[in-house]
């Protein structure tokens, strides 16, 4: 009786809220480190939404290509929101709590995000890969059908898969420290801070984590190996140079995206890692939906096109309007 009692009394005492430490380097430059963020965010957010703009607005660029290119775009607005809007948020009031239910609910579209970008990355990199490779096959096999199912498959899996992990979490109690030294709400911080029993979860998640990582890495891989294969027998040396630049920068954006994943997740976790693990996470919860418009588009014929285009009928539109000539009362 007293032992329930207990329970009971250590539950309504229990943990409301968490405090994230935030990335730890440099205390001292906070200002700087919020303003350095907030113009990523900014950037991030602009970046995307424009292009994602440009794709809808222009019937030339309704290919997969773009199609799959307007998907990422609107994944990363989310992934940015989720992760950094609340790290600003934080930096710029010097508050760190976060209740427990924000805190799962920035887990569990963490989870999804990343689950639904790995899958998109390797869907674009096959498209690329049967445009540059498979030419006379392409039109046959990248119909709208399959454009769509593809798309499905990406949005619909990372929601099925997460929902056992993320019901999982939320059933986590915790008691005792509350203080999370990382700048969001990561698996691996939450779960060292149950005081549940986490070895299910734990199997869970790693072979989650395998599933979602691996499978597209290796497509996404080989992909690109097909590709620079081909562009290297390509004979004119500037098509050979520009299809050449562009894809190392697909590449090394895609490995590094990957590399830093496998590293935080695959890996098994070791004192050494965790520190190193905040850093590697800036990778791909802030670069990549940074750099990704950036590298899709700054090379991009057609998008360039299309932003003229488009800045020329936002010209023509401000002209036909006229601005209403000022009413006052004064004025008879
Ligand atoms: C995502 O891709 C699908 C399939 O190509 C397309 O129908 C849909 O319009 C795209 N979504 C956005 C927001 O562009």
């Amino acid at each position: 009786m007293e032992e329930i009692l207990d329970i009971e009394k250590r539950n309504q005492t229990g943990i409301r809220g968490f405090i994230l430490l935030g990335l730890g380097i440099f205390p001292e430059l906070q200002p700087l480190l919020s303003g350095f963020f907030l113009l990523i965010y900014l950037i991030t957010i602009t970046g995307n939404l424009l292009i994602l703009l440009l794709i809808v607005a222009d019937q030339h660029l309704h290919t997969p290509m773009y199609l799959f290119l307007a998907n990422l775009t609107c994944l990363d607005t989310c992934y940015s929101t989720n992760i950094l809007l609340k790290m600003l948020a934080n930096l710029l009031t010097g508050e760190r709590t976060i209740t427990v239910s924000e805190c799962i609910a920035q887990y569990h579209f963490f989870s999804l995000c990343t689950g639904t970008e790995t899958y998109l990355l390797a869907a674009m990199s096959y498209d690329r890969y049967l445009a540059i490779c498979r030419p006379l096959l392409y039109a046959s096999i990248m119909n709208k059908k399959f454009c769509f199912q593809l798309m499905a498959v990406t949005w619909l899996n990372s929601l099925i898969c997460n929902a056992i992990p993320v019901a999982l979490v939320a059933q986590l109690s915790f008691c005792g420290s509350n203080v999370i030294d990382h700048y969001f709400c990561d698996f691996h911080p939450l779960e060292k801070l149950s005081c549940t029993d986490t070895s299910l979860l734990e199997i869970i998640t790693f072979f989650l984590s395998f599933v979602f990582v691996i499978p597209p890495f290796l497509l996404t891989l080989i992909s690109y190996i097909c590709i620079i294969g081909t562009i290297i027998k390509i004979k004119s040396t500037f098509g050979r140079q520009k299809a050449f630049s562009t894809c190392s920068s697909h590449l090394m954006v895609v490995c590094l995206y990957y590399g830093t994943i496998i590293v935080v997740y695959v890996l098994p976790d070791s004192p050494t890692l965790t520190h190193l693990n905040k850093i590697f996470s800036i990778f791909y919860t802030v670069m990549t939906p940074l750099v990704n418009p950036l590298i899709y588009t700054l090379r991009n014929k057609e998008i360039h096109k299309a932003t003229r285009q488009l800045y020329g009928k936002m010209v023509i539109l401000a002209r036909s309007h006229p601005k209403p000539p000022i009413s006052s009362p004064f004025i008879r």
